[in-house]
């Protein structure tokens, strides 16, 4: 089977791209690398960086048969939804409107979409099954509800087989602490660099806690059933915070735990009532809380701290010696703090406008270049018309649609590139054309390039 994950190097896609791969599938990958990491995904795939939104996503149906599409690339974060509700609807309706467009035309078997429990709002009716009112109270909540209706749509009128997963808390390796259900992979790095545990109120609020792995079976379960329609994913168990914490003491000494205020807006208790997925995909959670927790806790404890941004400790100011840096710019997450940093210095972008100087830009593709020489990570160059720097609104367009990784820069002759991180030619290709459809003309600057060699070899090894 052909499967398509999107969102496959986030946290739950590369349990999903993985389990898929290690049965024998071939993946297929699309992610724009907003929160994933493709060193999530170290197993044997195909992989496009690009916008699930982007008409350019037509080219991968194209090029390959897809049978099955998991839809999981998604904007994440509640809170981003509320202060950016734009941000939210762009990923997580335009997204999905877009691959269920292509799906119907391109006559795909079935479509897999991570809907959430945020639909059910502040409900404690616990267990919640799939038949209560929804009432959702945050632009994620509401988008992921409208994703459902979307997909029942596009089931009746294009026959497509869609089913749709609210997943409860989902926590494991490799998650992300800005998501949905991060509080576990914020005690997870907590505990880890010894450091004291926040709980708002009184930690007695229970949530329905359900590990990577059990969710990654039932989506592969669900691709090979006719099953259909909205279904809870959960393990229908309330655990609370304080339960969790207890469990985490075993696992590693606490340094200490300090209750502050409840947050506004937390439900008290909650939990997913799991019958229909059960009897629909002959599934059952494999994992316990404590099982999952220490397989959780074992992969943290191993990982790279990633230090925080905006907190300039000694630690993140050695990331700006160029020595150290080499290995680190490979790292997207490591390259955004490099660039909070360098945002807070103020002294490494032209005056107004997001363009590194000449000078760091230089020092930027020398990491890169480094980079690629000890480890083969790619990285491209995109030549801009440079009359765009009479344009601060324009520069600025530009850069919003850059990913945290990539740069801006100007170079000594006055030229004007972007830099895109861990992309391949082709990928630039697909940023060529997004550029494009912003109105903004740019060209991939090849290897074979005359002036490649001056950037990347003369300007920059100065
Ligand atoms: N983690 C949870 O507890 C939880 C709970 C309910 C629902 N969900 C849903 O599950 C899905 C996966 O979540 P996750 O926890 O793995 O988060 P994640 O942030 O780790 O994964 C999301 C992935 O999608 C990619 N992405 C985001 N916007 C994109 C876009 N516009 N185009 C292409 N790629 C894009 C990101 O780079 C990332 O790799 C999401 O749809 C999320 O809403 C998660």
């Amino acid at each position: 089977m052909k499967i398509l994950v999107t969102g496959g190097y986030g946290f739950i896609g590369s349990f999903v791209a993985e389990k898929f791969a290690n049965e024998g599938h071939e993946v297929i990958i699309i992610d724009n690398l907003v929160s994933g990491n493709v060193k999530n995904c170290s197993f044997r795939h195909i992989s496009y960086i690009a916008d699930v939104e982007s008409p350019i996503c037509e080219t991968i149906f194209q090029n390959h048969k897809v049978d099955v599409i998991v839809h999981l690339a998604a904007q994440v974060n509640v809170v981003t939804s509320m202060e950016n509700p734009y941000a939210d609807t762009k990923s997580n309706i335009l997204g999905l409107t877009n691959i269920l467009q292509l799906a119907a035309k391109y006559k795909i078997s079935k479509l897999v979409f991570a809907s959430s429990a945020a639909v059910y709002g502040l409900n404690e009716n616990i267990p919640l099954s799939e038949d209560v009112p929804c009432q959702p109270v945050s632009p994620y909540g509401i988008n992921k509800l409208l994703g459902e209706y979307y997909c029942e749509k596009w089931s009746e009128i294009y026959q497509l087989n869609t089913l749709c997963f609210r997943f409860a808390n989902v926590y494991g390796p490799r998650q992300g602490s800005i998501g949905e259900g991060g509080v576990i992979s914020i005690f997870m790095e907590r505990l880890r660099d010894g450091k004291e545990l926040f709980v708002y109120g009184t930690g007695e609020q229970t949530r329905d806690f359900i590990y990577v792995e059990d969710v990654a079976d039932a989506i592969y379960r669900a691709c090979q059933s006719n099953a259909t329609g909205v279904m809870n994913l959960s393990t229908n168990t309330e655990s609370s915070v304080n339960q969790l914490i207890a469990i985490l003491s075993g696992l590693q000494p606490i340094a200490s735990v300090t209750y502050t205020a409840p947050r506004i807006g937390d439900i008290d208790r909650s939990t997913l009532d799991n019958s229909l997925v059960k009897t629909s995909l002959d599934w059952e959670p494999q994992f316990n809380l404590t099982d999952g927790l220490n397989r959780t806790y074992a992969w943290f404890a191993n990982a790279t701290p990633v230090p925080q941004k905006g907190h300039g400790n000694a630690k993140e100011t050695t990331l700006l010696d160029e020595a150290s840096i080499q290995n680190d710019l490979i790292n997207s997450s490591l390259s955004r703090n490099i660039r909070s940093l360098y945002l807070s210095q103020g002294t490494n972008y032209l005056e107004g406008v997001p363009v590194l100087k000449p000078d760091v830009f230089h020092a930027v593709i020398r990491s890169r270049e480094r980079a690629k020489q000890k480890f083969n990570t790619a990285f491209s160059l995109l030549s801009l018309d440079s009359q765009i720097m009479n344009s601060p609104s324009l520069l600025e367009n530009v850069n919003n649609l850059l990913r945290d990784s990539d740069y801006l820069g100007l170079t000594e002759d006055g030229r004007l590139f972007i830099l895109l991180s861990n992309a391949t030619v082709y990928d630039a290709a697909i940023v060529v054309e997004r550029l494009k459809l912003n109105g903004v003309a740019s060209q991939v600057l090849t290897e074979e390039d005359r002036y490649y060699a001056k950037l990347v070899h003369e300007y920059a090894l100065q």
